[in-house]
């Protein structure tokens, strides 16, 4: 078998925009001789025998066709073959000052434990798992044990409620779930047996919880289905063959947000992705073989899969598994560990920017952060008060910022400034990555050709890293996906393309929110509201905050009799429940009770005139005429509104 043992050999180094200028160029043109070097990063069992074949009708996609592979051993056994002590995961524990390396040969021991214990409880090739974990060393073990044995790994982040988590089960049909006793973040410890406890409660699919002790606090376990990690580990060898999968099995499936109805299951698979993740992380990051590569993501999320586990370990780079926060005990913290792991690129989200600049500069005094070479930033538009912070005072102006627009759907980045090489521009994503041909188009579909125009963001051909489908449900993938502009893949964002082709994702264009980074729809916030008693229906919309980006506002209208003893009681209530139905990050800023929702005859809630209102803006409400009941204007204008952020 062929090692690519140097995985960096294999990556093209970009120096200047005229080599980022001939490679983009060759990407697109000669996509088959662009693409099949680039697998070369990757050791493949078998190897491909075609780059891209996608059946448009369909749109299903298939790379590297004929490729046989398996993404644990790119990620562990070729490093843990050639550097065996080399770091692979630095675990930043949440107390403070508190670290532990795990080298290579670790992880490869570790994981195949893991595996090993999975193939116990009878998981096979193909089956789901999921992962509801803190961020602990045996999620990383988890999924790249998932990976070796060809099962599918479901991560569910560790802040969704139990109703959430059940229906990420039920949807996915995992049989096994992954947890720990409790969680720590920050000062909060956060119960997650017992959330597993609830979400599974009654289901007979789920045989087998496996509990991770992170704490020593005793949790109950349920006789025949409950274990503990640490004991049915070392019942097991430190070795187990690895299963070489075709390039198109899938590799994982995230749970993510759409503009209606129950999460999307986003499903990728294992070549395609492995090769984008590996090559966007090494040149996006500039990477060089001794790095630390400091990704703050959580790992129920893209970034995290990206950018924590997959780019980093296929690239043999050590990686920092961040369990804390970055504010806690102080906003001091991330800076500090940056020094004490000597992180050479550090990936954060604006929102966490926003709250350590709010926090103030002497927070900064007790680092030098002279590591650091890359600072890059994802999730959400990157104001450019934050930019310059992240440049002048973060990086002193000698590391590169970069601001990466992709999407849990993309399973890399889209569009970026490459470090010392893009021209900087704060607050722009500026230009494509390699492969990817972006296209603008207007409201009726043309493609908008020239430079200086604003639009929908599209993209107009398959590249390595995109989702495939939507985890049983394809049709929705190609509605939700390719029906909005037929043949393309639309992402859901507008954005401005400026006088120099720069590209500036402005935010969603549907009915999206994007709160602190991460994505809500608002169908689900709404629904999560209806599902409380004292609620007929509920609108939501977001409005700007200065911290999370966007900020929740609620539109609500009480059943026929309800009373409450006062307004602030039964916000809290609502809050609870929203809470309850999905988790803490959906919890709305603002409230406000109306007696009926502003809507079109054919009864379509008008949002831009909430979302207008709830902003503070009384005048330029656009076309009210469609409305079915004018009236409710006057009430609506009638007081401003409370509790907005
Ligand atoms: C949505 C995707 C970045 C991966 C993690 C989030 C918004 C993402 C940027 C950026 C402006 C951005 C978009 C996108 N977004 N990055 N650099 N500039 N907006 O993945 O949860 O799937 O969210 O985040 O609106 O559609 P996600």
């Amino acid at each position: 078998m062929k090692f690519a043992d140097e995985p960096l050999a294999y990556h093209p180094k970009v120096r200047s925009m005229e080599d980022y200028e001939t490679l983009y160029r060759q990407s697109l043109e000669e996509p088959e001789v662009f693409w099949s070097e680039r697998a070369r990063a990757l050791s493949w069992f078998y190897p491909p025998h075609s780059t891209m074949d996608v059946d448009p009708e369909s749109t299903d996609v298939a790379w590297y066709s004929g490729g046989r592979l398996n993404a644990c051993f790119n990620a562990v056994d070729r490093h843990a073959a050639h550097r065996p002590n080399k770091i692979a995961l630095v675990w930043a524990k949440n107390e403070p000052g508190a670290y532990e390396r795990i080298s290579f040969r670790k992880l490869k021991h570790e994981v195949c434990r893991l595996a090993n214990v999975l193939k116990s409880f009878g998981v096979r090739k193909g089956d789901r798992v999921c992962l509801y974990m803190p961020m602990i060393p045996e999620l990383v073990y988890a999924m790249l044990a998932c990976a070796r044995i060809g099962a599918v790994h479901s991560v569910v982040f560790a802040g969704f409620s139990a109703e959430s988590l059940r229906e990420r089960i039920l949807d996915a049909g995992c049989e096994v779930v992954l947890t720990a006793n409790e969680a720590l973040r920050g000062a909060k410890r956060i119960p997650l047996k017992h959330i597993v406890d609830d979400a599974v409660e009654g289901l007979s699919l789920v045989h087998t919880v496996l509990v991770a002790r992170r704490t020593d606090v005793q949790v109950p376990m349920h006789a025949g289905r409950d274990h503990f990690l640490d004991e049915v580990m070392d019942k097991h060898r430190s070795t187990c063959p690895v299963e070489w999968m075709a390039a198109e099995d899938p590799l994982f499936i995230l749970y993510t947000s759409g503009s209606t109805g129950k999460p999307k299951g986003v499903l990728h698979t294992t070549g395609g992705y492995l090769v984008y993740a590996a090559l966007t992380h090494a040149v996006v990051f500039d990477l060089r073989p001794d790095d630390v590569h400091f990704c703050t993501a959580d790992l129920g999320w893209i970034t995290g899969h990206s950018y924590v586990v997959y780019g980093p370990l296929v690239n043999g780079t050590t990686t920092v598994l961040l369990e804390t926060l970055p504010n806690y005990p102080d906003a001091s913290r991330i800076w500090e560990i940056v020094d004490d792991v000597k992180a050479t690129q550090l990936y954060t989200a604006p929102t966490a920017l926003r709250s350590l600049m709010a926090a103030g500069d002497a927070y900064l005094e007790t680092s030098s952060r002279d590591t650091l070479r890359v600072l890059a930033s994802a999730g959400e538009p990157i104001n450019p008060e934050a930019w310059r912070w992240y440049h002048d005072q973060v990086g002193k102006g000698r590391a590169a910022v970069v601001d990466t627009f992709w999407q849990t759907e993309t399973g890399g980045v889209l569009v970026t400034p490459l470090p010392f090489v893009t021209p900087a521009k704060p607050g722009s994503a500026t230009k494509p990555f390699f492969g990817v041909e972006l296209a603008v188009l207007d409201d009726q579909g043309h493609i908008l050709d020239k430079d200086g125009v604003s639009g929908n963001l599209c993209v107009k051909r398959s590249w390595p890293g995109q989702a495939r489908t939507l985890y049983g449900d394809h049709r929705r993938f190609r509605e939700t996906y390719y029906a909005r502009f037929p043949g393309l893949y639309f992402t859901g964002d507008g954005c401005l393309r400026d006088e120099d082709g720069d590209i500036w994702v402005t935010g969603r264009v549907d009915d999206v929110l994007n709160v602190s980074g991460h994505r809500l729809g608002t169908a689900e916030v709404e629904s999560a509201l209806s599902e409380h008693d004292a609620i007929a229906e509920a609108a939501v919309v977001g409005i700007p905050h200065a911290i999370k980006g966007t900020g929740i506002f609620a539109y609500v209208v009480l059943r026929p009799g309800v009373s409450y003893r006062s307004e602030i009681e039964l916000q809290g209530a609502l809050k609870e429940q929203v809470r309850h139905a999905i988790g803490p990050i959906a919890t709305p800023d603002g409230f406000r009770i109306v007696s009926a929702l502003p809507k079109t005859r054919s009864g379509k809630i008008m949002r831009r005139i909430l979302r207008k209102i709830a902003c503070g803006e009384t005048e330029n409400l656009g076309d009210t005429t469609t409305l079915a009941d004018p009236t409710l204007m006057d009430e609506l204008l009638e007081k401003p509104v409370e509790g907005a952020a």
